[in-house]
């Protein structure tokens, strides 16, 4: 089955999630519908300082958002934001340092920047990587893919979501991947024993199915914000590149550049045309896509979903008490 998902999910690639996928997608965008001011307007993105998240920053900076980059490294931080501010001249852009993968850092983060801001519009879940080796975190012993792409963005929006509901609009856009069509939902969220078989791939496309499942429940839970998951297509980023190996090298004159990748991100933040979609979907190239490949057996019960969140639930509540 794995390797029937992984055929059709390549060639699928190969036609849609190129650049030339990317190309041909493009013919048909409005660009009204990102022609838009947002002063005054703030913004969230993690992993803000290099690829998607950089090239998002940037569409929000020139448009006159107040944008808050949250990274882990201060110094590649730091340069991408005086990058961004000499390019826009747009001042209010401010950078937090943060390990996603320390769930308490966290949850400490958005207790303290809800206690700072009376205005939160759009979270952008950005961060991401593809850990291919078995790795606990150092601090609270969770599997490092989950920690840094499931764990840390459901610990960031649960805790931010009371001044996302301020606003007259907020939206949450989760970067997702098609990658997650690799893998149906575990409801058990991750192994705490490292399994004979680990493969980092699989652990990734669990993530972003745990991401996807995650837009489903909050969008029921929350109907006055707009909840999105996206995938990017095939991007040229140091993530890619890490993650992918020598199929990076093998293919990477197919690769979209980064901000052919945020596109469908910066439109998910801005567009009205994007909240008309039904809250808890899932995007690719501004359009709605399936979140199943086709006889897949890739669906979960509601019940797998109810087991799956409650197993959150726990683990960040031990995270975070
Ligand atoms: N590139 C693709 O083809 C592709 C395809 C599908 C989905 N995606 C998704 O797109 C998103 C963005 O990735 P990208 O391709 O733009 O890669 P990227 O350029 O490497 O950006 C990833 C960002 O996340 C940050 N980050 C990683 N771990 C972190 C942590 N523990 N704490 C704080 N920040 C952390 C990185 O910081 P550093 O600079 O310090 O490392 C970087 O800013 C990810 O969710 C990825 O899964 C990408």
């Amino acid at each position: 089955m794995t390797a029937y998902r992984k055929a059709i999910l390549f060639a699928k690639g190969l036609i849609y999630e190129s650049r030339n996928g990317y190309l041909s997608a493009s013919k048909h965008f409005d660009p009204n519908d990102v022609n838009t001011d947002v002063t005054g307007h703030v913004f969230i993105v993690t992993g803000a300082n290099s690829g998607i998240g950089k090239e998002t920053t940037r569409e929000l900076a020139k448009r006159g958002g107040e944008v808050h980059m949250v990274c882990r490294n201060e110094g590649r931080a730091t340069e991408a934001r005086n990058e961004i501010v000499r390019e826009t001249n747009n001042e209010k852009i401010f950078v937090h340092i943060l390990d996603m993968s320390n769930i308490r850092s966290v949850s400490e983060f958005a207790k303290s920047f809800s206690a700072n801001h009376d205005r939160l519009d759009v979270l952008v879940n950005n961060v991401g990587e593809m850990i291919t080796e078995w790795r606990l975190t150092e601090t609270e012993n969770l599997e490092t893919n989950f920690a840094t792409n499931s764990m840390s963005h459901f610990v960031l929006t649960e805790s931010l979501l009371p001044l996302l509901e301020k606003s007259e609009q907020p939206r949450v856009v989760n970067v997702g991947s098609s990658g997650m069509m690799l893998q149906g939902l575990n409801p058990r969220c991750y192994s705490k024993e490292k399994p004979q078989d680990f493969d980092g791939l699989v652990m990734y496309a669990q993530c972003k199915r745990q991401m996807m499942v995650l837009t489903e429940y909050w969008a029921e839970k929350h109907g006055n914000v707009h909840f999105s998951c996206m995938h990017p297509g095939w991007v040229d980023t140091p993530a890619s590149r890490r993650g992918l190996g020598d199929l990076f090298e093998k293919m990477g004159d197919r690769f979209r550049t980064p901000a052919q990748g945020a596109d469908t991100v910066v439109w998910l933040c801005l567009a009205k045309k994007a909240t008309t979609h039904q809250s808890g979907s899932f995007f690719q190239d501004r359009k709605v896509g399936r979140k199943h490949l086709p006889l897949a057996s890739t669906k979960h019960s509601r019940r797998e979903q109810t087991a799956f969140i409650q197993c959150m639930k726990n683990i960040a509540s031990t995270c975070t008490t």
